[in-house]
């Protein structure tokens, strides 16, 4: 399959359900086009395709070959153990995907239906949708502008300012007079957030942190592998990320009470395997043996991947270097970023003629996500000072970012770009 995933927000069956932002549907359609010729095939440069190499194969026959294809199994152990010492956790629980590895490190660290969990408006829409399956609500703070990650100056302004601290030492919000429970950091595109700043500011206020890690596996924050470092860390392995699963996800954490409460509702909350004896509302969660077998074959490759993206990243910039309309996110000096996406920003008025322009070249790119606290279910939640958050909508583009990418590739999507503002 050529499309990793199908871009999330506003599109159906690959359709887009309304004109995005001024694209025209003609350029829209070609965004989800699938290659029909092996001549169309050589020209159209997807957004994000997954590798599979020949271990992903020959496990995958092994767990068919012994009928281990269900949510038990030797690889399933074995995806576990290889993600937890390549994070340097103590436990890793596989699950179904990313989203329920959320959903359950929030039940887990004690969020309430009625709490408040602080989530950045610019991400993926899974955070927030975690928040409300435990009957939460999620408080939507802005990002910075350099990394696109949570503002931690505005995490702690809101809980200095907005926030009052109780005598059970949990912050409640002054105006909704709800606690806040917990915060999900979402490492965007890779880049990993400011972790010191916001331990800080979340140590003294009893706030627990999930990481979202989906988009980030390999990254660091000052040699610590982003996932590791909070109290929970949350992987996805969905199609479009660095490794995939095909679907799939993982909880990270080095505390054991957490990690042995998340295994337990991931599987039903079964107590007794023979008589079936249940102690709470459960889920099936699981991560299946077949998927965990192309994890683990996935995981030997990681490395070389994230030395790929890298190489491509530098590449990206090197060949738009010269470029005055473009601007990069630069990796922070703390920060060793696994390039999951690369992000370009441009001014307001080029992105929806330079996405279309691409897109009409037969190139596969994306604006990044409406921002969450703007979407009807989300309108009403409370939001914190959001401004970076705005102008990353209005000017950041993903250019393709495969790990398959080839370096032809780059040059005719730089030369592309470097086209449309020559013409402009
Ligand atoms: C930031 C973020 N969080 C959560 C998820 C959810 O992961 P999954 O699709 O595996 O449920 C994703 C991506 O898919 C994501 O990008």
């Amino acid at each position: 399959m050529l499309i990793g995933r199908e871009p999330e927000g506003g599109f159906k069956n690959g359709l887009p359900q309304k004109p995005l932002n001024g694209l025209s549907k003609q350029i829209l359609k070609s965004f989800t086009k699938m290659p029909s010729s092996i001549s169309d095939k050589k020209k159209h440069i997807p957004l994000s395709v997954p590798v599979m190499g020949e271990n992903e194969w020959k496990y995958v026959k092994e767990c068919l070959d012994t009928g281990w294809v269900s949510s038990v199994g030797s690889y399933v152990d074995l995806f576990e153990k290889t993600v937890a010492d390549y994070l340097g956790t103590k436990y890793a629980i596989a699950t179904i995907n990313g989203t329920s590895a959320l959903h359950v490190s929030l039940i887990a660290c004690g969020v309430q239906p009625d709490d408040e969990v602080i989530v950045p408006s610019l991400t993926f829409i899974a955070p927030a949708n975690a928040v409300r399956y435990c009957g939460a609500n999620p408080v939507f703070i802005d990002c910075t502008q350099d990394t696109l990650c949570l503002d931690t100056e505005r995490v702690a302004e809101f809980i200095t300012n907005k926030c009052i601290q109780g005598s059970d030492g949990y912050s409640y919000n002054k105006r909704t007079k709800k606690r806040v429970k917990a915060v999900i950091p979402v490492h965007v595109f890779g880049h990993p957030t400011n972790m010191d700043d916001l331990a800080a500011i979340c140590g003294e206020h009893s706030i627990d942190i999930i990481e979202d890690a989906t988009e980030s596996l390999g990254s660091e924050y000052k040699g610590q592998k982003a996932g590791s470092i909070g109290k929970v860390g949350c992987l996805s392995f969905n199609g479009n990320k660095i490794i995939t699963t095909g679907g799939g996800g993982m909880v990270v954490t080095n505390d054991e009470n957490i990690a042995a409460n998340i295994r337990h509702l991931i599987t039903q909350a079964k107590c007794d395997t023979f008589e079936y004896d249940h102690d709470e509302i459960g889920f099936n969660y699981r991560l299946t043996n077949i998927q965990a077998a192309i994890g683990v074959a996935q995981m030997e490759s990681l490395e070389k991947y994230i030395h790929i993206k890298r190489e491509n990243a530098g590449l990206y910039e090197r060949l738009l270097s010269t470029n005055d309309c473009i601007e990069f996110l630069k990796e922070k000096k703390w920060a060793m970023n696994n390039y999951w996406f690369y992000t370009i920003k441009v001014s307001k008025n080029h992105k929806c003629p330079l996405i279309e322009h691409l897109l009409s070249n037969n190139i596969q790119v994306r604006p990044v996500w409406k921002l969450i606290h703007t979407l009807p279910m989300y309108r009403n939640f409370q939001n914190f000072t959001i401004e970076n958050a705005v102008e990353a909508y209005d000017s950041c583009i993903n250019l393709p970012c495969s790990v398959s990418l080839q370096e032809h590739e780059i040059l005719s999507i730089t030369n592309c770009i470097n086209d449309y503002f020559a013409n402009v």
